[in-house]
């Protein structure tokens, strides 16, 4: 809308707050009105409003030649064509080509858009009066004295007992929200810090309950494995597995990107814990060909080829490893505890 389509008494004056109430003591909230109207370069001068014009046509026309550049880029650049661009480093240079040219089009079509509206487009503020709120009063009074009948007939008012009573188990009922606070406690302290594995504990098989050795873990596949000693029925059995349990992949050595995991590792099979350091949900899902592994609670994702880092999800910690090597008899073995607790994150874990 531009300002001669507005009519005359809505516009504010050069003055400002004139066409507004004065606040006073009686009317502490009295509308002020809108300050007044400044108008803009473009609003006095022609050949400014003309510069900005072709300010804003020249953003458009660059956005039509990205969009063609977008085009283009399909038929110049090979799918697997890779450029080093810095500071990205490599990368695809049809992938780089499509991403920049649309993005220079989409910019310059929103930039073309609010440098208009900002330069050209009218920006007289216009009042639009809210319409009151309040019903009629013969609304009002039948609403009243259908809420007075409604109470009468409940009898709400006549019996005090049940209204009491009513009271009270409605201030009670949040108290028991406050004994769920008891399931914060124990806070672990050290139990998560120490496991069954040591130097010297071989890895045995979680579905056959032989010991592992390295040509038993196939490139691709996923094992579990539990401590040597560790039988299902001993006591405190769950206990212990729940913080010990295992996984093996085998990973091409040269596909593993992290140094101290290749170094901890037999020849590319690498053992991490199999509890998931968001909550501590069991992880089970790999997926081969990126060596990502899925918890299936709330989705954490870890790159087992890259120290088990987090990608995706909520966990707050890499998956712990642990330092595997073979002994005498060709077993695999522990060499050790996990370096850092297993499991979620803690207040004490520091
Ligand atoms: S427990 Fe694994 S993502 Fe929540």
């Amino acid at each position: 809308m531009s300002s001669q389509d507005i009519p005359e008494e809505s516009l504010p004056t050069e003055q400002g707050h004139e066409r507004g109430a004065v606040a006073t003591r009686e009317d502490p909230f009295a509308d002020p009105g809108l300050p007044a109207h400044k108008p803009r370069i473009q609003d006095i001068d022609e050949r400014a409003a003309r510069r900005s014009e072709r300010t804003v046509a020249l953003l458009f026309t660059v956005s039509m030649l990205a969009t063609v550049a977008f085009i283009a880029s399909y038929v110049i650049f090979p799918v697997d064509k890779i450029v080093y661009i810095w500071p990205i480093g490599h990368i695809s240079a049809l992938n780089f080509a499509l991403g920049t040219s649309l993005g220079i089009a989409l910019f310059c079509i929103g930039a073309g858009a609010v440098h208009w509206a900002r330069t050209l487009m009218s920006d007289v503020e216009v009042p639009d009066e809210r319409h009151a709120v309040a019903a009629e009063p013969e609304v009002r009074a039948k609403v009243m004295a259908d809420f007075k009948a409604g109470a009468e007939e409940s009898g709400f008012g006549r019996r005090k007992l049940i209204r009491n009573t009513m009271f009270g188990a409605m201030a009670m009922v949040p108290l028991s929200g406050v004994m769920l606070l008891r399931d914060l406690g124990p806070l672990p302290e050290i139990k998560l810090r120490k496991t069954l594995w040591a130097k010297g504990k071989l890895l045995i098989n979680m579905n056959t309950n032989e010991p592992l050795r390295p040509e038993d873990i196939a490139v691709g596949s996923l094992s579990f494995a539990k401590p040597e000693g560790l039988e299902e029925h001993d006591h405190g059995f769950q206990t212990e597995i729940a913080k010990a349990a295992l996984m093996l992949i085998r990973i091409q050595p040269e596909e593993i990107k992290d140094k101290k995991e290749l170094d901890w590792s037999v020849g590319g099979i690498v053992a991490y814990s199999k509890i998931c350091t968001h909550v501590g949900c069991p992880i089970s899902l790999y997926e081969q060909q990126t060596h990502h592994v899925l918890c299936p609670c709330h989705q954490s994702t870890f790159d087992l080829s890259d120290g088990a880092r987090v990608i995706f999800g909520p966990a707050g910690h890499p998956l712990p490893q642990l330092q595997i090597g073979v002994n005498d008899e060709g077993y695999l073995e522990a060499l050790g505890d996990f370096e850092v607790p297993v499991g979620p994150a803690f207040w004490e874990r520091g």
